[in-house]
Protein backbone atom coordinates (compact mmCIF):
# COMPACT_ATOMS: atom_id res chain seq x y z
CA UNK A 1 0.00 0.00 0.00
CA UNK A 2 1.85 3.30 -1.38
CA UNK A 3 0.90 6.51 0.65
CA UNK A 4 -0.80 7.90 -2.80
CA UNK A 5 -3.73 5.32 -1.73
CA UNK A 6 -3.62 5.64 1.44
CA UNK A 7 -4.09 9.18 1.37
CA UNK A 8 -7.08 8.91 -1.02
CA UNK A 9 -8.46 6.56 1.55
CA UNK A 10 -7.69 9.38 4.17
CA UNK A 11 -9.62 11.95 1.42
CA UNK A 12 -12.74 9.32 1.60
CA UNK A 13 -12.86 8.75 5.06
CA UNK A 14 -12.63 13.18 5.30
CA UNK A 15 -15.65 13.22 3.19
CA UNK A 16 -17.81 11.89 6.17
CA UNK A 17 -16.43 14.45 8.81
CA UNK A 18 -19.15 15.77 11.23
CA UNK A 19 -17.81 18.81 11.57
CA UNK A 20 -20.55 21.49 11.68
CA UNK A 21 -18.64 23.60 14.22
CA UNK A 22 -15.24 23.85 12.65
CA UNK A 23 -16.34 23.47 9.28
CA UNK A 24 -12.60 22.05 9.32
CA UNK A 25 -13.04 18.49 7.53
CA UNK A 26 -10.55 15.52 8.55
CA UNK A 27 -9.86 12.53 7.51
CA UNK A 28 -7.42 9.53 8.35
CA UNK A 29 -6.32 6.42 6.67
CA UNK A 30 -4.49 3.87 9.39
CA UNK A 31 -3.01 1.32 7.57
CA UNK A 32 -2.84 -2.05 9.78
CA UNK A 33 -0.30 -4.85 10.27
CA UNK A 34 -2.36 -7.36 8.40
CA UNK A 35 -2.19 -4.88 5.52
CA UNK A 36 -6.04 -3.80 5.90
CA UNK A 37 -6.77 0.17 6.32
CA UNK A 38 -9.23 1.39 8.87
CA UNK A 39 -10.28 4.88 7.86
CA UNK A 40 -12.07 7.43 10.01
CA UNK A 41 -13.22 10.85 10.05
CA UNK A 42 -13.28 13.88 13.24
CA UNK A 43 -16.51 14.11 14.84
CA UNK A 44 -17.68 17.24 16.57
CA UNK A 45 -19.97 18.05 19.52
CA UNK A 46 -21.89 20.71 20.69
CA UNK A 47 -20.26 20.28 23.81
CA UNK A 48 -16.74 21.02 21.91
CA UNK A 49 -14.43 19.62 24.32
CA UNK A 50 -16.09 16.49 23.66
CA UNK A 51 -14.69 16.53 19.71
CA UNK A 52 -13.24 13.71 18.78
CA UNK A 53 -10.09 14.36 15.70
CA UNK A 54 -9.85 11.23 13.07
CA UNK A 55 -6.80 9.98 13.85
CA UNK A 56 -8.21 9.20 17.55
CA UNK A 57 -11.16 7.55 15.63
CA UNK A 58 -8.85 5.51 13.56
CA UNK A 59 -7.46 4.08 16.71
CA UNK A 60 -10.22 3.44 18.34
CA UNK A 61 -11.81 1.40 15.04
CA UNK A 62 -8.82 -0.32 14.25
CA UNK A 63 -9.04 -1.81 17.67
CA UNK A 64 -12.45 -2.91 17.93
CA UNK A 65 -12.07 -4.32 14.67
CA UNK A 66 -8.81 -6.56 16.12
CA UNK A 67 -6.46 -4.27 14.33
CA UNK A 68 -3.04 -3.93 15.88
CA UNK A 69 0.72 -3.70 14.44
CA UNK A 70 -0.02 0.06 12.86
CA UNK A 71 2.60 0.75 10.03
CA UNK A 72 1.46 3.94 8.89
CA UNK A 73 -1.37 6.76 9.34
CA UNK A 74 -2.33 8.68 6.26
CA UNK A 75 -4.10 12.43 7.25
CA UNK A 76 -6.21 14.42 4.57
CA UNK A 77 -7.87 17.36 5.05
CA UNK A 78 -9.47 19.98 2.65
CA UNK A 79 -7.29 23.14 3.90
CA UNK A 80 -4.09 24.44 2.55
CA UNK A 81 -1.50 22.64 5.09
CA UNK A 82 -0.82 19.47 5.71
CA UNK A 83 -1.33 18.92 9.97
CA UNK A 84 0.22 17.40 12.01
CA UNK A 85 -1.64 15.70 14.26
CA UNK A 86 -2.56 17.16 18.04
CA UNK A 87 -0.56 16.03 20.90
CA UNK A 88 -3.50 13.96 22.33
CA UNK A 89 -3.57 12.23 19.50
CA UNK A 90 -0.01 11.42 19.09
CA UNK A 91 0.12 9.87 22.49
CA UNK A 92 -2.88 7.61 21.71
CA UNK A 93 -1.11 6.77 18.85
CA UNK A 94 2.20 6.12 20.22
CA UNK A 95 0.25 3.55 22.85
CA UNK A 96 0.37 1.05 19.99
CA UNK A 97 2.88 2.15 17.43
CA UNK A 98 5.91 4.43 18.61
CA UNK A 99 7.62 4.04 15.45
CA UNK A 100 4.17 5.00 13.38
CA UNK A 101 4.97 6.55 10.07
CA UNK A 102 2.49 9.68 9.71
CA UNK A 103 1.55 11.07 6.36
CA UNK A 104 -0.31 13.94 5.94
CA UNK A 105 -1.90 16.00 2.88
CA UNK A 106 -3.88 19.37 2.46
CA UNK A 107 -4.35 20.61 -0.85
CA UNK A 108 -1.31 22.06 -1.42
CA UNK A 109 1.46 20.64 0.51
CA UNK A 110 2.20 16.71 1.71
CA UNK A 111 4.32 16.26 4.79
CA UNK A 112 5.83 12.41 6.28
CA UNK A 113 7.27 12.10 9.42
CA UNK A 114 7.88 9.40 12.32
CA UNK A 115 5.47 9.53 15.14
CA UNK A 116 8.88 9.22 17.14
CA UNK A 117 10.26 12.64 16.33
CA UNK A 118 6.62 14.13 17.12
CA UNK A 119 6.60 12.40 20.36
CA UNK A 120 9.86 12.12 21.61
CA UNK A 121 8.76 11.34 24.84
CA UNK A 122 5.49 10.03 25.54
CA UNK A 123 3.90 9.80 29.02
CA UNK A 124 4.60 6.03 30.20
CA UNK A 125 3.78 3.83 33.15
CA UNK A 126 6.41 4.61 35.94
CA UNK A 127 7.95 1.25 37.42
CA UNK A 128 5.56 -0.36 39.48
CA UNK A 129 2.61 0.78 37.75
CA UNK A 130 -0.09 -1.82 36.25
CA UNK A 131 0.19 -1.44 32.18
CA UNK A 132 3.55 -1.24 32.45
CA UNK A 133 4.57 -2.92 29.47
CA UNK A 134 8.07 -4.79 30.64
CA UNK A 135 6.89 -5.84 33.57
CA UNK A 136 5.00 -9.33 34.60
CA UNK A 137 1.30 -9.67 34.26
CA UNK A 138 0.83 -6.44 31.58
N1 LIG B 1 -8.76 17.68 14.17
C1 LIG B 1 -8.48 16.40 13.78
O1 LIG B 1 -9.39 15.63 13.43
N2 LIG B 1 -7.18 16.00 13.78
C2 LIG B 1 -6.12 16.78 14.15
O2 LIG B 1 -4.98 16.31 14.15
C3 LIG B 1 -6.33 18.16 14.54
C4 LIG B 1 -7.74 18.61 14.61
C5 LIG B 1 -10.14 18.14 14.13
C6 LIG B 1 -10.77 18.40 15.46
C7 LIG B 1 -11.85 19.41 15.09
O3 LIG B 1 -12.99 18.71 14.66
C8 LIG B 1 -11.26 20.16 13.91
O4 LIG B 1 -10.21 19.36 13.41
C9 LIG B 1 -10.74 21.53 14.25
O5 LIG B 1 -9.84 21.48 15.29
Amino acid sequence: MDDEHLITLAREGMERSYSPYSGYRVGAALLTGDGSVVTACNVENVSYGLTVCAERAAVTRAIAEGKGGFVTIAIATDGLAAIAPCGACRQVLAEFSPDLRVVSEGLSARRTWSLRDLLPDPFEAPPGWPGRKDEEGT
